[in-house]
């Protein structure tokens, strides 16, 4: 697929709410694409609304006439591909109806609610070829692609140990909102909501997997049907170990997600309270502090596209999230991009997601985590 001009953007969900608008800002952000058509919410009149009220070029009453009716326009005029922001439960139906339709995917996580789903996704983008995004926004910030250079590098060794987390409060007393609804959110609630996040970590830094996980999931809140504690221990597919703690029942956290990489010769650490710096620790050494700009040459030229200002100018989750968008528009382009998290990594979480839910239900017992295969998505070699 070869694009003149701006890349056309669809998005399903996100017309009210909390993150249809970080994408909105993401997808414009280099002004190399535009907000083509929407299907924006779950009442089909609002989502026509929506759309004109926010500037989008065509507004549809749902997702599945957006794909149809898009599908039928000139090639140089329908979109190119579709941002899912809908909660969890609509994912997998309208993500697979955009390959189905010759769209590519950009999908928020949980990318699905079930494993079997999942694996629906990746045949059919291993069927069509389209391109595929899991939102895992995270690991769009340029430390995190810097951290698994350093780690691919051999830099710090051989990894022995890693650490990962993600605790909010927020969710510390009754709330009425879908993420703690299971027909809606899924079978976990921490666990899918930002645990994913936290286990993704390990797979984009490192790209090393979970084997085998034991896990304790928690509903603190009297009557909540889903976790809103969540606590693993996976041992890895080199048999390094790594702790996975999400909680939403942290009061005083926010988003305080980070990791440790601890290697045989060196430890690093990124969070994301201080998302511009990554730290490197070695034995009887200074820790040394890589800092975020487009100068500092400790980024490879494939890591530069990934960074939009000089140092001292902060850039943040915005930019992050745009380094997806990113993505998916270089491969439409037929240009090099970095390794980012695709449908596997989607589908590895939800993997990961239902190994630890079952090994909650039998006390914490040691389960195996469904293998899906790890491809290194980098044009560059
Ligand atoms: N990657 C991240 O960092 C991150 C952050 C926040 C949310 N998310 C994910 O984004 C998704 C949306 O979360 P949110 O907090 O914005 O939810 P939200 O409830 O605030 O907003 C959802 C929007 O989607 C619309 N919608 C619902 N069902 C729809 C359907 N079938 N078709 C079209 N529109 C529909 C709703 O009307 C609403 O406008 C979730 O899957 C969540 O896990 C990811």
């Amino acid at each position: 697929m070869s694009i003149v001009g701006k890349v056309r953007v669809g998005m399903a969900g996100g017309g009210s709410g909390f993150f249809g608008a970080p994408h909105r800002r993401a997808i414009i952000m280099d002004n190399t694409a535009e907000l083509t058509a929407g299907a924006l919410r779950l009442d089909p009149a609002e989502s026509l609304l929506t759309a004109e009220r926010l500037y989008f070029k065509r507004g549809y009453r749902d997702a599945k006439s957006m794909h149809a009716i898009e599908a039928t326009l000139p090639l140089d005029e329908r979109i190119n591909y579709t941002t899912v922001v809908t909660p969890n439960n609509s994912h997998f139906p309208i993500a697979q109806d955009a390959l189905n339709n010759g769209f590519g995917v950009l999908c928020e996580k949980p990318l699905t609610t079930n494993l079997a789903d999942s694996q629906a996704l990746v045949a059919s983008v291993e069927r069509t070829n389209l391109p595929f995004v899991s939102a895992y926004t995270y690991t769009g910030y340029p430390m995190v692609k810097l951290a698994r250079e350093m780690v691919l590098n051999g830099d710090i060794g051989d990894v022995r140990k890693v650490q990962t987390w993600y605790p909010q409060g927020w969710l510390a007393d009754a709330k009425d909102v879908w993420r703690v609804d299971p027909k809606i959110a899924g079978p976990s609630g921490c666990g899918g909501d930002i645990g994913t996040h936290a286990y993704e970590f390990i797979r984009y830094v490192t790209g090393l997997s979970a084997t085998e996980v034991s896990a304790k999931l928690t509903s603190f809140v009297d009557d909540r049907k889903l976790d809103d504690d969540f606590e693993a221990r996976a041992v890895l597919s080199n048999g390094a170990i790594a702790t996975i703690s999400a909680s939403q029942v942290t009061i005083g956290s926010q988003n305080d997600n980070g990791f440790r990489i601890i290697g045989k010769t060196g430890t690093l650490e990124w969070s994301n309270t201080d998302h511009q710096t990554l730290k490197l620790y070695r034995p009887g050494k200074e820790v040394q502090v890589f800092r975020l700009g487009v100068e500092y040459n400790y980024f490879p030229e494939r890591l530069k596209p990934y960074l939009r200002l000089p140092s001292g100018h902060p850039e943040g989750f915005h930019e992050a999230l745009a380094n997806h968008h990113r993505d998916m528009e270089s491969m439409l382009r037929g240009q090099s991009h970095y390794h980012y998290p695709g449908v596997h990594d989607g589908a590895a979480g939800i993997a990961f997601i239902e190994a630890c839910l079952e090994s909650n239900l039998k006390g914490g017992a040691s389960i195996p985590v469904a293998a899906v295969e790890n491809p290194d998505y980098s044009t560059y070699k």
